[in-house]
Formats: structure tokens, sequence, C-alpha cells
């Protein structure tokens, strides 16, 4: 794993430099599904890169990125998205990072991710625990759910997709407080971190979270669905947190009665 890791955090530092090339210098500009959603020279270029990099070192591992699709399968699988947070890179709000997971034999077992303009690097490997810049991580101590930080996001259209305004208004009438930073890895490497005790989310992508479960897990947290199933990638509902408020979060966002 260690050449592994060395060559994700590789690739993700690649993905910054492109990152902050971009922010320095300008950047053309796409709709992708509808005029919210949308895709930069920045995405596309970062993506390139980390593929050619891992493909090079790797040839026979197989790669899915949120601008490129996926080849064809095999054993080691990189699953990549090279700029999350991009609605956040288009308006310069500095909250926007690369991540990179290795799923092995279907199991998620590396996660890095990058934060490049803080130069925040979360990584974990399974069983070695999660680290950042180098300090072990872990998670919060709350262990009530009332007064903790949450952090939630949305679907591009959410006036397609409402559903998670109900676990939103949900929480904000139980008194939470709730932040949407914008960038899914990087909000469930805060929890890693003891940043934010919670953070929930619907229709996410794999390549959103496939390095950030694995940090989150290995700082101490937990990652499941609404129900407190465990989680498997590609899943509509992801719930993480410190494990402490855990049932209690489940019980006030996604429990019918609670509305
Ligand atoms: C998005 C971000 C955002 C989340 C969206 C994602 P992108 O990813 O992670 O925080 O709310 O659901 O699609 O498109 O910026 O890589
Ligand atoms: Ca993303
Ligand atoms: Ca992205
Ligand atoms: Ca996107």
């Amino acid at each position: 794993m260690d050449d592994l890791l060395a060559s994700a955090i590789a690739a993700a530092r690649l993905a910054r430099g492109i990152h902050l090339y971009y922010q320095e210098k300008g950047f053309a500009v796409d709709t992708k599904t509808g005029p919210t959603d949308l895709v930069t020279q920045a995405d596309r270029e970062a993506e390139a890169a980390v593929k050619a990099f891992l493909l090079e070192r790797y040839p026979d591992h197989a790669f899915l990125g949120e601008e490129g699709g996926q080849d064809h399968e095999a054993a080691y699988r990189w699953i990549v998205d090279p700029l999350d947070g991009t609605v956040n890179f288009a308006h310069r709000f500095p909250f926007f990072a690369v991540s990179i997971g290795l799923e092995v034999r279907g199991r998620l077992e590396l996660g890095v991710v990058l934060d490049s303009t803080r130069d925040e690097l979360f990584w974990a490997v399974r069983g070695r625990g999660a680290y950042l810049n180098g300090r072990p991580l872990r998670v919060s101590a709350t262990d009530r759910l009332i007064g903790s930080l949450l952090a939630t996001g949305f679907p591009y259209d959410v006036s397609k997709d409402r559903e998670n305004l109900v676990y939103f208004e949900r929480a904000l009438e139980h008194g939470l407080t709730v932040r949407r930073p914008g960038a899914a890895a990087l909000d469930l490497c805060y929890v890693a971190a003891g940043r934010l005790d919670g953070f929930w989310e619907v229709k996410l992508k794999p390549w959103d979270v496939a390095a950030a479960v694995v940090i989150v897990e290995e700082a101490g947290g937990r990652v499941t669905g609404l129900a407190g199933e465990p989680y498997a990638l590609g899943n509509r509902y992801i719930v993480a947190s410190n494990g402490r408020i855990h049932a209690e979060m489940i019980e006030a966002l996604f429990t019918e009665a609670s509305g």
C-alpha cells in the first residue's frame, strides 16, 4: 500500500497544481446537466493528469473519474473526483479539493483528499489510521446532537429533487446548526478531523465519497445509510458522523415521525 499511497498523493498534488494555476490565470466554464452544474477547464485537465499519472504507473488498474467515465474492470480501481467543489472553484470561493480513492476487489482501501487552497492533505489506508498533513486524525467527542455542527449538500437542481429539503428543514426545526460548504469530499474530511460532528447528503456519486469514507472510518467515525445500514459506494444516501451522535442524528432527521 505504501507505493499506492505515495502515488495517490503525488497525483493529488498534480491536480492541486492545475487548480491553483487556473485560479490564477482564469478558466473557461461550461455547463453539464443545467445552468448550475458547471465544469471548467481545471476539472478536465486535473482528471486527465491524475488518470495519466496513475495508469502509467499501474497500467492494469481501472479508473473511474467524474469527467471521463469508466474504462475497463479490474481488481484495483481508482475512483477520482478531479475537482470537488466546482461551483466554489468557479466563484473563487476557496473550498475545493481533489479526491482520490482506491477500491480493491470491491472494498475501499485507501483515500487521499487534498484541499487545494489550504494545502491540507487528508489521507487514510484501511487499518492504518487517518492523517492530516502527517498528524493523526480523530473525530469529535461530541455526544449530543443539540449543539453539534452538521453539514450537508444539495444536488445541482434541487427544484427537481427536493428530498434533502425535507431533512434540512427537520434539522433546522430541531434547532440544529447546519452548514452547506459545497465540497462533499472535504465536508467528510472535516467530520474525520472533528471540525464537523456529522454530515449527510442525498445522491452523491462514487467519486464524491470514495476517498473520504475511508478517512472518516479510519478517524473513528461512522458512515451509513439513512437507517443506519452499512454504506455501499453508489448508494443514494450517506450519513457520516463521529459515531456518538449517529443514532440521534438518524432519529431526528430521517425518521418519519420527527418531521
Ligand atoms: C458536488 C459537491 C457538492 C455536492 C454535490 C456534488 P462537484 O461535486 O461535492 O458539495 O453537494 O452533490 O455534486 O460537482 O463539485 O464535483
Ligand atoms: Ca464532487
Ligand atoms: Ca467534480
Ligand atoms: Ca461536477
